[in-house]
């Protein structure tokens, strides 16, 4: 075990006293930085926004500083609340409502912003989607969530299914587009016509806000809702952690159609008031660097597969750009190696520090802060307010030091309500009190976690979360495909990569070309980044008696490992 240490530091809210910290902890303390704690009505949005647009010193201060390899553009929070106000008009027009589901399938632009906050406004639940899905992705959160509205661009437009859709009434086409059909609203025209004011829907704490979908290991991806009492654990996490203040110049390089995109990359730099930079376009080590040298940005949020592409691309790269303003570095989604952590002590000068979260979890809960020694390789400890052991399967704690599941005492502010017409799916993850994560960790003799592995069948490739199912499911719907297992193989840069196994229908032959071909196929119906790199076929795939397949068994296989218990294995 790693026993390096990295000295505590001092930072802007400091939790040196952590332990009596937690002690005293309660999250109604939080809540009295909120006008609402009075009301009790409330709408993330105005918290995020409107507040800062209400406050004549911060109603022009730039909120989101964004650009692109050809685009740049600044928005203050007074402009992001007036186009918000307009969209949230022009959603009313058409009969959004309160409970409403709106997806946004778009690509990181300034209109992404003012449309998500416009969906806020009206009290309904947004649903964003990673710019990178294909039709199949796209129908299928479309579908499960009885989506009323769908934002999009003409250039995304043609991967939105069209049929099979009965509850899509309308699609909001943002750019230029020659569609006609009552179907579509053209986003510049509406806008054009469209108020600034709007009358916030004030709603409770524990209406809906937000559905993210992420894949388990079974069935299609499942819609993780969040409601507005997210933000008091956002907003607190933003400051223990992130260590924000109004005066940061922020990046968190998230997409919003992943949680941290939306918690880190958009609620807790707003709810605090920071300046947010928002970087569209592909990932180059030079385009990273010179986004935080261009933007002068003081907190940055990221993930170890980036920063591993970043040492990769070597030191100079490092010298070739001005790092003054940095403060402070988070890394999230996939464990962090210690090599990461020293390498950034010698490329930054800084510490680098681990997060550990789930779209489930809503925010931050296992977390290093400013004011706390690191230990290169743990996750660190649960923030205050937030209880974390790590127990056995019937739910019993464990002694320190002994690996099991790692668990967290269920109702923190941020944590998922439900999950979307999917009841036994959401209570499956509760064991006697505690939330089962599906992570398998252990906890030393100082309350510091170490992360080891998943339990389940979730594969982490570059920080993304990819469900074997889904892959399964489209690999068989190839002609050539019969059969079907996916596996995350470990990777040194990519943390994980996606591994396929196929049987062969009657008539094809395996060759590089019908390969490739079944890959394209993956990679342009589902999307790029569940694509297997690695095809392999085989005469069968190993099922249970039940006809379960044993991607557990594939996997061992693959490493070279034990193959453990094989009694379910069908003859
Ligand atoms: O396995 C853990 C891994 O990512 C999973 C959650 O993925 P997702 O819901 O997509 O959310 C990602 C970002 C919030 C976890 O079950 N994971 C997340 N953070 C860490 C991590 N693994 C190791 N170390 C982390 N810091």
């Amino acid at each position: 075990m790693d026993m390096q240490r990295i000295p505590a530091q001092e930072g802007n809210y400091n939790l040196q006293n952590y332990d009596k910290v937690r002690a005293g902890f309660s999250w109604d303390e939080v809540k009295k930085n909120f006008s609402w704690n009075e009301t009790g009505k409330v709408n993330i949005a105005y918290e995020a926004i409107d507040r800062h647009a209400d406050n004549p010193d911060k109603k022009d201060k730039v909120a989101l500083l964004y650009s692109s390899p050809d685009r740049e553009e600044k928005m203050t929070f007074d402009e992001i609340r007036k186009k918000s106000n307009q969209f949230a008009n022009v959603l009313k027009k058409y009969d959004v409502n309160k409970g409403d589901r709106v997806f946004l399938f778009l690509p990181r632009t300034p209109e992404f912003y003012a449309a998500f906050f416009g969906i806020l406004k009206t009290g309904a639940i947004a649903g964003p989607l990673f710019e990178a899905f294909m039709e199949q992705a796209v129908r299928d959160r479309l579908k499960d969530s009885e989506a009323k509205m769908l934002i999009t661009t003409p250039e995304l437009l043609g991967r939105v299914p069209q049929e099979d859709l009965p509850n899509l009434e309308k699609i909001v086409l943002i750019g230029e587009s020659d569609k006609t059909s009552d179907k579509y609203i053209h986003y510049a025209e509406e806008m054009k016509e469209a108020s600034t004011d709007f009358d916030i829907e004030w709603v409770d704490l524990e209406d809906g806000m937000l559905l993210h979908y992420t894949s388990g290991s079974t069935g299609k991806p499942k819609g993780v809702y969040h409601v507005h009492n997210a933000m008091i654990q956002h907003y607190a996490t933003g400051k223990w952690v992130a260590d924000l203040n109004e005066d940061d110049v922020y990046w968190c390089t998230a997409d919003p159609g992943w949680v941290t995109g939306t918690s880190y990359g958009i609620f807790a730099p707003w709810l605090i008031g920071a300046t947010n930079v928002v970087r569209g376009g592909r990932f180059s080590p030079d385009d990273w660097y010179g986004t935080i040298d261009k933007n002068n940005v003081t907190v940055w949020y990221t993930a170890p597969t980036a920063l591993r592409k970043l040492v990769s691309a070597g030191e100079t790269k490092v010298k070739d750009h001005d790092f003054s303003s940095l403060r402070h570095i988070m890394s999230v989604g996939e464990p962090l190696n210690p090599e990461v952590v020293t390498w950034g002590l010698k490329a930054f000068n800084m510490r680098i520090h681990d997060t550990w979260w789930m779209t489930e979890t809503g925010a931050m809960l296992i977390v290093n802060f400013p004011s706390m020694e690191l230990r290169p390789g743990s996750m660190g400890k649960p923030i205050p307010g937030v209880e974390a052991s790590i127990v056995d399967n019937e739910g019993n704690e464990l002694p320190p030091n002994q690996m099991g599941n790692l668990a967290i005492k269920k109702g923190w502010p941020a944590m998922m309500r439900k999950i979307w017409n999917n009841e036994s799916k959401f209570e499956s993850y509760f064991v006697n009190g505690w939330y089962v994560s599906g992570d398998s960790a252990y906890k030393d003799e100082d309350g510091y976690f170490w992360f080891q592995g998943r339990l389940d069948d979730v594969i982490n490739t570059s920080g993304e979360r990819v469900g074997p199912f889904e892959v399964e499911s489209k690999l068989i719907e190839h002609p050539a495909v019969a059969e079907a297992g996916v596996i995350g193989k470990p990777d040194p840069e990519r943390g994980e990569i996606i591994k396929a196994f196929i049987t062969l229908n009657d008539g094809y032959t395996e060759s590089d070309e019908l390969l490739e071909e079944i890959r394209q196929f993956i990679k342009t119906g589902l999307s790029a980044h569940a694509a297997p790199r690695e095809l392999e076929v085989k005469d069968t795939i190993p099922k249970t008696r039940s006809g379960k397949i044993m991607r557990r068994l594939l996997k061992s296989w693959e490493l070279g490992l034990p193959t453990g218990d094989t009694s379910t294995l069908e003859e």
